[in-house]
């Protein structure tokens, strides 16, 4: 099939990828005239496992293609995907100045017909409204089709999410937008599960902020562990055995960030309470969330009292491990904390750097060696559980510390073996 991919973002970009390596042919666009550029030079302009060698193999076999010219990648679909970002506004609500504008664009544009399909995260009704604006501008006499197709990837195992996906969720309102996609995911031999176009759309949202309610709930409970001196990983694995719970996302920490929980909560009660209904489930989600978030600055204050001048060592910055993407990260709001309180800031990050230092510049210091970062350190606080962190020991941690007290945001060692080697250990629920 011809398939043009409107946003070459995180989405757009795995998403073009995966369907030209099962065969389609794939034109993406996007008006970033540099992201094109360094994509038509066969480098991938995020970091993403697999991602790269994919993109390279089916640049080469020529089964994708990336431009700036709508125009000409309209002409050429069967299908049009919109992947382009549906970002926060001030009120939690989502932005689709974007979306819309590229539909009129298509709208104008398509002399054949063709079925547009709402690859973003939109809030419930969009799909309506979308094939609202398209008749509303057609130029030509064309028939458009509007389809929600939510995805379901997470940063850093994208790839593998798409091709091992759960299940691929398509809402149509008609049976020919229906055998359309089936065509299209046929190759994926994946589970999928057709339903109408608003409950699509309420499937994307119900399912992140359904994890993230978990996550939450997770947090308030290893809040509650801590004052009644029971262990969250205990009680996770615990909890995890039944079938009906599940043993993931039960993880407690920092809180969640990303570019998807936080905004994707906020979309979702805010969409409730344009419908005069409050979401009280999520809003708890977002609370509990937000003060996680600054949890271990509080201990540590209450621990240390002061941290002005003190050499401290930040380990992790990305929201999880395998991303370079530090959007909403739990460290940002800490860091903002600790440099404000006076703290001498020195961070690690095996891919992060890059993006925290366009956000806190000279402000603080950058290192991707990790025991230049804990050298001299009178604290540590790890906000990634990258494997590299996991795997240092509380014995490295001695040796290279002047005083070592630690402060770990994602539970990333056993706590027994800090006592034996004399080390202050804080970390979350236990
Ligand atoms: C999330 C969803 O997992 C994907 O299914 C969805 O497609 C994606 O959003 C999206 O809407 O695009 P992602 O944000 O990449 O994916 O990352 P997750 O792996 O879900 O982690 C989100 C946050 O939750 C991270 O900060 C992570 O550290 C935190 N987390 C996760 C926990 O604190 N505990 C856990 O047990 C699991």
């Amino acid at each position: 099939m011809n398939i043009c991919i409107v946003g070459v973002g995180y989405v757009g970009l795995v998403t073009g990828v995966s369907l030209s390596e099962v065969g389609h042919k794939v034109y993406c666009v996007d008006t970033d005239e540099n992201k094109i550029k360094l994509l038509n030079t066969s480098e991938c302009p995020i970091y993403e496992k697999d991602l790269g060698l994919l993109l390279k193999k089916n640049i080469k076999r020529k089964m994708i293609e990336f431009s700036t010219n709508h125009k000409n990648c309209f002409e050429l679909a069967e299908v049009i995907v919109i992947a382009i970002g549906t970002p926060e506004n001030c009120d939690g609500s989502a932005n689709l100045e974007f979306l819309n504008s590229v539909v009129v664009q298509i709208a104008e544009n398509v002399k054949k017909d063709v079925l547009v399909v709402l690859k973003s995260t939109v809030p419930v009704g969009t799909s309506d409204n979308v094939e609202k604006l398209i008749n509303k501008n057609l130029k030509y006499n064309v028939k458009i089709e509007v389809a929600s197709n939510p995805e379901f990837l997470a940063q850093g195992t994208a790839v593998s999410d798409t091709f091992n996906a759960a299940r691929i969720v398509i809402g149509v309102n008609s049976v020919g937008s229906e055998k359309i996609l089936r065509k299209m995911y046929e190759p994926f031999n994946r589970p999928i599960v057709v339903t109408d176009r608003k409950s699509a759309e309420m499937i994307k949202y119900a399912s992140n902020d359904f994890l993230a309610l978990k996550i939450s709930f997770m947090n308030d409970i290893a809040n509650l562990c801590e004052i009644v001196g029971a262990n969250i990983e205990d009680v996770a694995v615990g909890m995890s055995y039944d079938e009906r719970i599940g043993s993931k996302f039960l993880k407690a920490g920092v809180g969640y960030g990303g570019s998807c929980f936080p905004k994707d909560t906020k979309a979702l009660r805010w969409l409730a309470c344009d419908h005069n209904y409050e979401l009280k489930t999520v809003k708890a989600a977002i609370e509990v969330n937000e003060k996680q978030k600054m949890k271990l600055v509080m201990k540590a204050t209450e621990v240390i009292g002061c941290f002005r001048n003190k050499k401290i060592a930040i380990l992790g910055v990305t929201y999880k491990p395998g991303t370079d993407d530090i959007r909403e990260a739990p460290s940002i709001p800490n860091i903002t904390y600790l440099l404000e309180n006076g703290a001498n800031l020195h961070i690690y990050d095996p891919v992060g750097l890059e993006n925290i230092i366009k956000l806190f510049g000279d402000k603080i210091k950058c290192t991707n060696i990790m025991e230049h970062a804990i050298k001299d350190a009178e604290l540590v606080f790890i906000f990634t559980e990258w494997e590299e962190i996991t795997k240092l020991s509380f014995e490295q941690y001695k040796k290279l510390m002047k005083t070592p007290i630690i402060f770990d945001g994602r539970n990333c060692y056993n706590k027994e073996s800090a006592d034996q080697f004399n080390v202050q250990y804080y970390s979350i629920g236990r």
